[in-house]
């Protein structure tokens, strides 16, 4: 039953389930979503049920098209104005002083919302079917990885769930999430649009442990272990580190490898691209398939520490936290 091709009967019966105050899981651009009514408290409530995600934890906003999002907010800033109109609909969360449309249980209680724009035509018909700003977090479990395929979906979630089928998430990370209450745009989670792109449209954009003085605080999600499979995970900088971990943590552990050229270990090995875009798209279903062949402990072989890979190693120090 829950995977559904996105045929217009059942988009339609989709948009019914969350104007009855259901939950779909969508695919979107970057990541699978478990999307709610976001202006009903009860819908937002199941959400964080199914997800046992924890209360502190705010879920972001869909909106069809910007007008809507601007409705959300109880102020839009040059700095929306700009973002939007170069980034959206696209993998671009932003976050602004909460409008009182917005229930306190979306936001965690903060009087900040974060607002996106999805840029896949599934998650856009749903958005324009059901007239409803659509509250999803990714559809996984609370600190697993995301899902960036169907199946996926119904790995962590179960059978209950209807799934709207959108093929392969595109990005396979999820979207950049810039705070943009200040003088100075916040990032608060790096994605694959960079903070270098976020740059050449509103200047400096700093980080949150960087702005002294500023009222931005880290995004409440970003403080944990997260994206995490339920592998060990460990990083190696070169492959005598890899084969010296290996004998180090993997005793008596089938192991997975994560690598750009293969690292003649005993191990269930990937080899990823050596670009960035590439390797996000296929980060997370790598770790699911080492998860799935039973590897106790992943090895990752650590990208370049240039700009263009910051997303990729945000993710895998968290999972490797
Ligand atoms: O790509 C994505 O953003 C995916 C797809 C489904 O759109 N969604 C996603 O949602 O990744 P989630 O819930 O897994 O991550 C949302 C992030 C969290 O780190 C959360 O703390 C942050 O956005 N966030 C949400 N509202 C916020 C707010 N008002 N202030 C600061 N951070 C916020
Ligand atoms: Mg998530």
């Amino acid at each position: 039953m829950p995977i559904f091709a996105p045929t217009p009967e059942n988009l339609a019966h989709c948009a019914r389930i969350l104007q009855e105050g259901g939950v779909v899981a969508i695919p979107t651009e970057t990541v699978y979503g478990l999307a709610g009514n976001a202006l009903s408290t009860d819908a937002v409530e199941l959400i964080y049920t199914i997800k046992n995600r924890p209360a502190y934890n705010p879920l972001i906003v869909h909106v069809p098209d910007v007008d809507r999002a601007k409705s959300l907010a109880a102020s839009w800033t040059e700095f929306a104005e700009q973002l939007t109109a170069a980034f959206w609909p696209g993998p671009l969360t932003i976050v602004l002083p909460k409008g009182p449309e917005v229930p306190d249980t979306v936001t965690a209680r903060l009087d900040s919302v974060a607002l996106r724009q999805p840029n896949h035509p599934v998650a856009l018909q749903l958005l324009h079917a059901s007239g409803l700003p659509l509250a999803a977090p990714s559809a996984n479990r609370s600190m697993a990885v995301s899902p960036t395929l169907p199946e996926h979906v119904i790995e962590s979630l179960g059978e209950d769930i209807p799934v709207l089928d959108g093929g392969p998430c595109r990005v396979g990370i999820e979207s950049t999430v810039v705070d943009l209450r200040g003088e100075t745009p916040i990032l608060l989670r790096p994605g694959i649009i960079s903070r270098h792109e976020l740059e050449t449209i509103v200047g400096p954009v700093g980080s949150p442990s960087a702005s002294e003085g500023s009222t931005a605080k880290p995004s409440p999600g970003m403080l944990d272990r997260h994206y995490a499979p339920k592998a060990q995970v460990h990083l190696f900088p070169t492959l005598t580190d890899a084969h010296f971990h290996a004998v180090l943590l993997g005793s008596g552990k089938k192991i997975g490898v994560l690598a750009f050229n293969p690292t003649k270990l005993k191990a269930e090995e990937i080899l990823l691209p050596a670009n960035p875009a590439e390797y996000a798209q296929r980060l997370y279903a790598s770790l699911r398939t080492l998860d799935d062949a039973g590897c106790g402990l992943i090895l990752i072989e650590e990208p370049p520490h240039t700009p263009t890979w910051e997303a990729v190693h945000d993710r895998l120090r968290r999972a490797a936290k």
